[in-house]
């Protein structure tokens, strides 16, 4: 099949790219250089028209896993975040014709707090800009006849470029630095690895069509950020001792985000007979894949 994933030069979607290639024609897309076995162009996804993009792809289905993921930045630049993050999929709607699928990765991040294990059937509310502008790509899939999906997460994994870094790495960094660091302890959230997430990805594109608009993907068990963090560095046996608790209330200039970021996926599972991972199995498939490409 011919996929195009944007957001390749990313966390989730340059692995996608690479396992996805195995057995697929893969051709993705980013804002920046960046150096993968692939078919790869560089398209900002701010610009008006994606012919150009569709013309060079000629995509079957399209996975769309680009975002402006950093919420203060999003909140500081609302009209950028909408439009790379909301509108963007409208776009790759109106580029395509209606035999094209696509797969829109979105997040806890479109509810508000005091939703515990949120379903597909909960009302969306998102808090921040982010999540605002998460809730407008869905819109516009929502509102379409087309086979296109939803898919809601709450991801963790390593980026393949050193040069980017994310909450694991920080997590881990800290500790071989020594540095002290703060992980919260009343957040929760039901992480899952970008490794054991691709392996359903890979089954949703055996689909013929998306029978629902939106699934649930995420790992099967609830924890706090801290109790990710301390289980982390303790199966790569890295130092705990300078991490400490803290409350996310600590943080008052920073966007505002739910502290119950919890996903139900009792729902995908049930529908399509999957298991999705336990928080031990998230974190032992992190470290096999840390091991097998050999990272310093
Ligand atoms: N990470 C999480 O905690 C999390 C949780 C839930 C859901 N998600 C969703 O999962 C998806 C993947 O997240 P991720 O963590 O892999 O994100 P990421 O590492 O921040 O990567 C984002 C990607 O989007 C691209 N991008 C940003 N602005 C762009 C623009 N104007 N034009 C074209 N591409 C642009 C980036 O390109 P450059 O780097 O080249 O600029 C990069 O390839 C996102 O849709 C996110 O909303 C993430």
């Amino acid at each position: 099949m011919r996929i195009l994933i944007t957001g390749v030069s990313g966390m989730l979607g340059s692995s996608m790219a690479v396992e996805l290639s195995k057995a697929h024609q893969v051709f993705g897309t980013g804002n920046s250089e960046m150096d993968l076995p692939i078919n790869y162009c560089i398209f900002d996804l701010s610009k008006g028209s994606y012919k150009e993009l569709i013309d060079w792809s000629k995509p079957e289905l399209i996975i769309h896993c680009a975002a402006l993921t950093h919420g203060n930045y999003c909140q500081k630049n609302p009209m950028e975040a909408l439009n790379v993050n909301g509108y963007s999929v409208s776009k790759l709607l109106e580029a395509t014709d209606e035999k094209v699928k696509l797969i829109y990765v979105s997040t806890d991040a479109v509810f508000s707090s005091g939703i515990h294990l949120a379903k597909e059937s909960d009302c969306v509310f998102p808090e921040n800009v982010y999540g605002k502008s998460k809730e407008l790509g869905e819109f516009f899939i929502l509102n379409s006849y087309r086979n296109c999906l939803i898919i809601r997460t709450t991801i963790v994994g390593m980026n393949m470029y050193r040069d980017k870094s994310g909450f694991v790495e920080w997590i881990m960094n800290s500790s071989q630095n020594n540095e002290e660091i703060t992980l919260f302890d009343d957040v929760l959230f039901t992480p899952i690895s970008i490794w054991d997430f691709m392996e359903e990805i890979k089954f949703l594109i055996t689909l013929e069509s998306f029978s629902s608009k939106i699934l649930h993907i995420s790992g099967n068990e609830v924890c706090t950020k801290y109790e990710f963090g301390m289980l982390l560095l303790e199966e790569f046996s890295l130092n705990v001792k300078k991490v400490k608790k803290g409350s996310i209330n600590i943080f008052t200039d920073r966007a505002k985000r739910s502290n119950d970021q919890t996903l139900d996926c009792t729902f995908y599972q049930e529908k399509y007979n999957r298991k999705l991972p336990s928080l031990r199995k998230t974190i032992k498939t992190m470290k096999k894949v840390y091991n097998n490409e050999k990272r310093d």
